[in-house]
């Protein structure tokens, strides 16, 4: 998934440039050139010219440099503001934090946050583990969202240890500020019957960025009441920690309070900071108990300035009690308590339970009418997948807000590498992201993914993704593969990562939602279009313009990782596909299949779109272009190997390579005979599928046959838990791409691609064709086994997962894995 980061390695490929070498200059290179014996008209004139040669290419380089930089002037998707509490109060707060296991905040550029943090008392010598962001490796797990609409309510479960907790939030509308919400922190002992009843500590912590005002009110005994704040977007509000009690909110339970405010050292540092001041002069004891030490924040309420560095404040108030409890946070908007939600009573306790329970039912009753899992006949577990995996995408939503960093196309390819990357203007993005734990960022070709299943449970959510990551879009229409706003996306990636290429493009995967859009045809799917389409049309026509190939209709992507001795295929990390074998030897010769498939894909949508919205000149562009795309000749001569009976990538390759220890350095690449050559490169797999995954072949095509029967095989991409991404019989499966480099898409099963060849495998069997009883025949036994084994897997561990093994069907790579993955969904509902 062009995650460079994913392996945590120093990056050879991507050169040793760390941020700090960040400027805004142009590339001062100089050239050595003319020497000066003064003298001679004719050496006047070379000179004159080589500087305006040098100065031309540096002025070239300083406007290429300004584009890459620059937001392209079209007019936006999405009308101005459209995230404030003004224009979409609903949305305006939401887990939008999904690195964290619990927080919300708003959609602002300086958002309120909020928090939570626990940690088991004494379970540990020394400092308690304290639970904040999600980690890959810090035990805590599975969890995640067993229900979440997106929108108003949700509720997760977290297994820690000995602990199981729930968190559950819902939002009530009202006035114009984005209205109130509660939480409700429900903590048990993992095992019912357990004697064995450990202490708790649940922190709650409310942040802000700079410009707002939290004031905390004081009881006497120097304890919290609950702080009030203002700020323009939420007007008055009032935050409330509620007294613990048993769970689900009936009988009082003794809780010990502390309380820490300072200045935001910088929402990366909230974690290390809390654990800095915890100290264990505190004692819980609870009348006719007996006490028992534990470690807290102070005493009592007193500001500590953290310097100048500091902006906005920090509070965090920490309870502490024995398990079982419940504990609630209530927000209270100033605005909404007056008009009207006061009258409706305080969302707390049995009347909280209540408003949970009935968004529980309406869930239900909105998710079988949506997905009809269960008229389809998908067992109960099979039907609770389903929802998981929809709750969990939906739960990871998350709204980013700063400047990323860009290398600017130099029009040489390479030769980026030796330019300062340069910032791009602080924008906005609302997007799922591909794992909480491991990616909790945007990125470019998951989300089209993501929004296919997300489109069909709410389009509005799509229209607001969607129109985010148009807005994006560079001068020359350009968007980076991956976005890494703000400081806390930022830190944690690692530097070398941190820059996207904006010679580099990524598969245009968002125009999967919009061609849904545009066959459904919803009145409110079609004007958004309309407003987005000339950022859709400039997005297009610079990835079908700037990764042209050797030969016209052809294309290539740019930036594959330069030929390094201890790479075994250079990786092409903008298709997506990472370690995909591609030819042995990058060059401009290169013809990329995928690529091109992507491309028509491109031009068959916008030109459909071009034509529904009567834009009549884009139209006339795009049309020719798409049947050029489409036609089968054009297909067959550029990219079908005859004598592989496939089609390929072509390229400078040989087969014969191979890593070989040669100590001192390590594993090297060894070239055999033969040597490379321009031809077709024999790697099969999901690339060599591409024009049948995109629908793009005539049921007719007599390529059609050969592509079932190669997928069908079991020697070649088919497994008993979904097809596997590189053929079994190909040199490349499962090898390692370096001695650092594990396998990625060298044989993994994968949902984006196995939901591609299914939704390619229904269309078929709808069409009439020599192959249509065949697909429809291969469409059910697919979908059978991914369905059986995603589902075997979420039961054996409860996660959904990156990747799962073509071996054994065993989860594989990042968990919980909620972006692509949770298409599962769509796959059993058949929706393609
Ligand atoms: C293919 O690569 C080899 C090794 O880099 C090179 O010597 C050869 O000239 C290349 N062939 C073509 C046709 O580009």
């Amino acid at each position: 998934m062009a995650r460079g980061e994913r392996r945590r390695r120093p990056a050879p490929a991507e050169g040793q440039r760390t941020v700090e070498r960040v400027s805004r200059g142009g590339p001062g290179r100089q050239g050595g050139g003319a020497r000066g014996t003064a003298g001679g008209a004719a050496l006047a004139v070379v000179v004159l010219a080589l500087a305006l040669a040098l100065s031309g290419r540096w002025v070239l380089a300083w406007y290429r440099a300004r584009r890459a930089v620059t937001l392209h002037s079209a007019p936006p998707a999405l009308p101005p503001d459209s995230s404030g509490p003004a224009a979409a109060p609903d949305l305006f707060w939401g887990t939008y934090r999904p690195h964290v296991y619990f927080g919300m905040k708003t959609r602002s550029p300086k958002p309120l946050l909020t928090g939570l943090m626990w940690a088991q008392q004494g379970a540990t010598p020394g400092t308690p583990r304290l639970r904040h962001t999600c980690e890959q490796g810090d035990g805590v797990g599975p969890y995640g969202w067993e229900f979440h609409d997106g929108l108003s309510f949700g509720r997760q479960h977290i297994q820690d240890g000995a602990l199981w907790l729930t968190t559950e939030f819902v939002k009530r509308p009202g006035g114009q500020h984005g209205g109130d919400w509660s939480w409700r922190v429900t903590v048990e002992p993992q095992a019912s019957g357990t004697s064995f009843l450990p202490l708790v500590s649940l922190f709650f912590y409310v942040v802000t960025d700079g410009q707002e005002v939290l004031r905390p009110e004081v009881e006497t005994k120097g304890q919290l009441k609950f702080i009030s704040g203002h700020t323009n977007e939420l007007g008055d509000f009032r935050l409330t920690l509620l007294p613990p009690t048993s769970p689900g909110g009936a009988a009082p339970k003794y809780g010990s309070y502390n309380v820490f405010w300072s200045s935001n050292p910088g929402l990366p540092l909230l974690t290390d900071m809390v654990k800095s001041r915890l100290n264990s002069w505190f004692q819980h004891w609870p009348p006719g108990a007996s006490p028992e030490r534990y470690l807290g924040l102070p005493g009592s309420l007193k500001w500590e300035e953290r310097g100048p560095s500091g902006h906005g404040q920090f509070l965090i108030q920490q309870v502490t009690l024995k398990v079982p409890f419940s504990v609630e946070f209530v927000f209270k908007s100033g605005s909404a308590q007056a008009g009207g939600n006061r009258a409706l009573g305080q969302l707390t306790g049995s009347l909280l339970t209540q408003v949970l329970d009935s968004h529980v039912e309406a869930f239900r009753k909105r998710f079988e009418k949506t997905f009809q899992l269960k008229e389809k006949g998908l067992s109960p577990g099979e039907q609770v997948l389903g929802q998981v995996a929809l709750s969990g995408l939906l739960g990871g939503i998350g709204y980013f807000y700063g400047q990323g960093l860009v290398l600017p196309d130099t029009g040489v390819e390479g030769s980026e590498q030796k330019e300062d990357p340069i910032l791009f203007p602080p924008v906005p993005l609302f997007s799922g992201v591909p794992s909480r734990s491991f990616f909790p960022r945007g990125f470019l070709w998951d989300e089209g993914f993501h929004q296919l299943v997300v489109q069909r449970w709410d389009p509005f959510l799509t229209r607001e993704a969607v129109g985010h990551w148009l807005g994006l879009l560079n001068a020359d229409g350009w968007i980076g593969r991956e976005q890494i706003l703000g400081d806390e996306a930022r830190a944690r990636v690692p530097p070398e990562f941190l820059v996207q290429r904006a010679a580099h493009a990524n598969p245009p995967t968002l125009l999967l939602p919009v061609w849904h859009m545009l066959e459904g045809g919803d009145p409110a799917d079609l004007a958004f279009l309309r407003r987005a389409f000339p950022r859709l049309h400039a997005w297009f026509s610079w990835l079908h313009q700037s990764q042209a190939g050797p030969v016209p209709l052809s294309y290539r992507w740019r930036g594959r990782d330069p030929a390094l001795p201890t790479l075994l295929n250079p990786k092409t990390l903008p298709s997506g596909l990472d370690d995909y074998p591609r030819a042995s030897h990058p060059s401009a010769t290169e013809r990329h299949l995928d690529l091109r498939c992507w491309v028509a894909l491109g031009a068959r949508v916008l030109s459909q779109l071009a034509e529904q919205l009567g834009e009549a000149e884009a139209a006339a562009e795009l049309s020719p272009l798409a049947a050029s795309l489409e036609e089968q000749e054009t297909l067959d001569k550029l990219h079908w190997a005859q004598e592989l009976g496939v089609f390929a990538d072509f390229g400078n390759h040989t087969k014969a390579v191979q890593l070989k220890p040669r100590p001192p350095q390590g594993q090297v690449r060894v070239v055999g005979q033969p040597q490379p050559r321009l031809q077709y490169v024999d790697a099969l797999g999901y690339v060599s599928l591409f024009p049948f995954l995109l629908r793009l072949l005539d049921p007719s095509s007599p390529r059609l046959g050969p592509l079932l029967s190669l997928l069908a095989d079991s020697r070649h991409l088919w497994s008993p838990f979904g097809l596997r991404s590189l053929a079994a019989s190909s040199p490349f499966y499962n090898q390692r791409n370096s001695e650092h480099d594990p396998p990625y898409w060298r044989g993994a099963v994968w949902l984006n691609i196995n939901y591609l060849a299914l939704g390619a495998l229904h269309y078929y069997g709808h069409l009439e064709g020599p192959h249509q009883a065949q697909a429809a025949k291969l469409h059910n036994e697919l979908r059978a086994n991914v369905v059986k084994n995603v589902w075997r897997q979420y039961e054996a561990t409860g996660f959904l997962w990156e990747q799962y093994s073509d071996q054994d069907g065993r989860g594989m790579g990042c968990r919980p894995f909620q972006g692509w993955t949770s298409l599962i969904l769509l796959i059993m509902a058949e929706d393609y």
